[in-house]
């Protein structure tokens, strides 16, 4: 097949994992025989200091333009003391909005090679396999009114029904097609838009008859989350209570330069790892790729349905992992440490054709946005 695929590396560390991402999907294309596209833009601290827009027209009408969207990082210490719509941030959350993109899939799996990779004890993160649905498009990242003064600064936090149940959909439909354990978190103890989010959960859970519903406080979440991360499946939470939930889940991985995502429901789906920009070591050749790698077989299997291809990379990285490479930040998991470049190459080496029977590494196939068309159909 033919894809167009607009590749945003942004700042810090983005450029480098980026590069060895787009090697991979090369790699990918050259052995099932595809033909992907390539086209780079600008975003966050770069876009602004090239253009003074940390998202110009150019770039969002790129992504509009295209299949699929993979990104790196946004974000440093040289743009902290813009103004909000000149700070890097402000581009990425633009363009998340910009792409109507409200479901953001965080997969967190423990590699079997990697348990001792987390200060966790290895029988308590052993065969975690997470689901993180963060919804994207809303909550207090969005919320009007906002102002800052300094003498006083507000930010608000409102959710609307429509926009809780498009993405406590994808939530259900996900526990269906995994282990149908689906847990919601949110501070209803304390806040309206929460007692709303739990109402709208409820009141979709008899459409789901097959899994199984359980509401979560956020604070006592995050304690169960790194005790018993096995006891949990599926996770539906708010904007920002799942940028920080998917953060501590990455001390179950070994490391945040682990875990890819998937930003969903819009006609073009964004794919990025949910690390940062990490500017103390950019351009130093030891950041992690396999996030940003495993980014790109999430675009292969929900953006182009290339389900083999996605399983086929997916198997690259899980092979690579076992035989005990890694980059720096996997040490004490890892034995052999490489760079970010001689990582990348051994995965692509890896790459061969699936074997059916092989573990599930990242997601699980899910039908919802198995396509564009499928986007569009469902939504
Ligand atoms: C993430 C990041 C972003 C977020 C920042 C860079 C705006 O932390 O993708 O998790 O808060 O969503
Ligand atoms: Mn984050």
């Amino acid at each position: 097949m033919k894809a167009r695929i607009t590749v945003l590396p942004g700042d810090g560390v983005g450029p480098e994992v980026t590069s060895e991402a787009v090697a991979c999907l090369a790699s990918v294309a050259e052995r099932f025989g595809h033909q992907f596209t390539f086209q780079e833009a600008l975003i966050g601290g770069a876009a602004v200091d090239a253009t003074g827009d940390p998202l110009p027209e150019a770039t969002l009408d790129l992504c509009r333009s295209a299949d699929a969207v993979l990104l790196g990082a946004v974000g440093g210490p040289a743009w902290d003391g813009h103004a909000r719509d000149q700070r890097p941030e402000s581009g990425l959350l633009r363009l998340r909005k910009g792409l109507g993109l409200f479901a953001n899939l965080r997969p967190v799996t423990v590699h079997p090679a990697l348990e001792d990779a987390s200060p966790l004890k290895a029988e308590v993160v052993r065969g975690t396999d997470l689901m993180f649905v963060r919804e994207l498009s809303g909550g207090l990242y969005f919320g009007e009114p906002r102002s800052y003064s300094d003498q006083a600064a507000v930010n608000t936090l409102p959710y609307t029904r429509a926009e809780i149940e498009r993405v406590a959909r994808v939530a259900f439909e996900l526990a269906g097609s995994r282990r149908r354990n689906l847990v919601s978190v949110d501070k209803a103890n304390v806040l309206e838009t929460s007692r709303l989010w739990r109402q709208v959960v409820n009141d979709l859970a008899p459409s789901y008859p097959e899994v199984k519903v359980q509401h979560h406080y956020v604070d006592s979440f995050a304690m169960a989350l790194i005790t018993r991360p096995r006891d949990f499946d599926v996770v539906l939470t708010e904007n920002l209570f799942g940028d920080i939930l998917s953060d501590e889940a990455a001390v179950l991985a070994g490391s945040l330069g682990m875990l890819p995502s998937a930003s969903l429901g819009g006609s073009v789906g964004l794919y990025e790892p949910i690390h940062g920009s990490a500017p103390d070591i950019a351009g130093q050749d030891v950041a992690n790729p396999i996030g940003t790698i495993l980014s790109a077989a999430m675009l292969l299997r929900h953006a182009l349905n290339l389900k083999d291809e996605a399983l086929a990379l997916e198997q690259a990285v899980h092979r690579v992992v076992k035989a005990g490479h890694g980059t720096g930040d996997l040490r004490g998991g890892a034995k052999y440490i490489h760079g970010t470049r001689f990582m990348g190459a051994r995965i692509r080496e890896a790459i061969r054709p699936p074997r059916a029977t092989a573990p599930r590494l990242v997601d699980s196939a899910y039908s919802f946005c198995g396509s564009p068309e499928g986007h569009r159909s469902q939504l």
